[in-house]
């Protein structure tokens, strides 16, 4: 009897030993997972519950990234930018070094649009065969001798002085020009088509009147204005003297609500500075056809955005 006694306890300390063992064995093991985890690191790095949480729920290589480097918000801000590329993360990161106050969103579509790159460097000739929807910039230039097809004269109607345009941008600025008229509102264009020798001579123009530091906001440098594809338009209206003043009239209020109808853009918008590259131009107008101009204006972005997410 007291033999059995004995040996029932040995055994129930045995077993005890094996439990335990096999907690810690357990309790180790789960440990060292953890001290593995993403959700570990991350919190090592320094990002909160609700950091980590987003951080999780983020693709494969975009939780690589924020492993590889210290506590980084923007970075973050950045991932969750609509027209975030990952390609493009070192660029984003060296941007924001340089520009700190500058938004994610902004600084995601000045790189995506490699306004990021000092102006009128990583050039190339704009894809002509893109037509419409060609891209004239700061990165993307026309070559000296390249003159649209089907240039017609503006009829003095619609114009100061003389301008020319392609023709199918003219034919829907006659049907946007209607339409305005019938809200009372006159859009007359200042200037339309300029070739290579017109643009020269109005960057220097510009560049007599307001300097070496200016004018780069404000003109093209020949070859890389959009004058020159005939698609372009500056519009004024009859009150009208000054073209700084043109954000203030009816015919500009008339255009916010109605231009991208008859498939035109306004193409340097006030607060998109950094990414078109120019000062903001009320009275700057671009031809890009029905669908684009939809987009444009449904997306909120500029025509640089638009030939990279949706042309190129
Ligand atoms: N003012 C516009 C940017 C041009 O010169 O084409
Ligand atoms: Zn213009």
């Amino acid at each position: 009897m007291v033999k059995e006694r004995k040996l029932n306890v040995k055994n129930i300390v045995k077993l005890v030993i094996i439990v335990v063992l096999l907690i810690v064995v357990i309790v180790s093991i789960n440990i060292i997972r953890y001290k593995n985890s993403d959700k570990y690191k991350l919190k090592e790095i320094g990002y909160n519950k609700e950091q980590i949480e987003d951080i999780l729920k983020l693709d494969k290589e975009y939780r690589k990234k924020i492993l590889s480097m210290d506590y980084n918000e923007f970075l973050l801000d950045l991932m969750k930018e609509k027209y975030f590329l990952f390609e493009n993360v070192d660029r984003y990161l060296e941007y924001h070094k340089k520009d700190e106050n500058e938004t994610a969103k902004n600084v995601v579509a000045i790189t995506n649009v490699e306004s990021d790159y000092d102006h009128y460097t990583n050039t190339k000739e704009t894809d002509t065969s893109k037509d419409i929807l060609m891209l004239v910039n700061k990165y993307n230039y026309l070559s000296k001798d390249f003159v649209p097809q089907n240039i017609v004269e503006v009829k003095n109607w619609y114009c100061y002085g003389n301008a020319s345009l392609r023709e199918d941008a003219y034919d829907a600025f006659i049907e946007m020009f209607n339409a305005a008229k019938k809200d009372d509102v006159t859009l007359i264009i200042n200037s339309g088509y300029r070739d290579y020798q017109d643009q020269d001579d109005t960057y220097q123009e510009f560049y007599d009147i307001y300097g070496k530091n200016e004018v780069d906001k404000l003109a093209a440098k020949p070859g890389y204005s959009e004058h020159q594809t005939g698609l372009s338009m500056d519009i004024t209206s009859y009150d009208e003297t000054a073209d700084t003043d043109f954000e203030d009239t009816e015919e500009f209020k008339w255009l916010q609500q109605n231009a991208y109808k008859y498939g035109f853009i306004l193409r340097y918008p006030k607060g998109k500075e950094k990414i078109t590259g120019y000062a903001y131009e009320a009275w700057h107008y671009r031809y890009v056809g029905l669908e684009a101009a939809s987009k444009i204006n449904e997306l909120d972005i500029t025509f640089d955005e638009y030939y990279e997410y949706f042309v190129k």
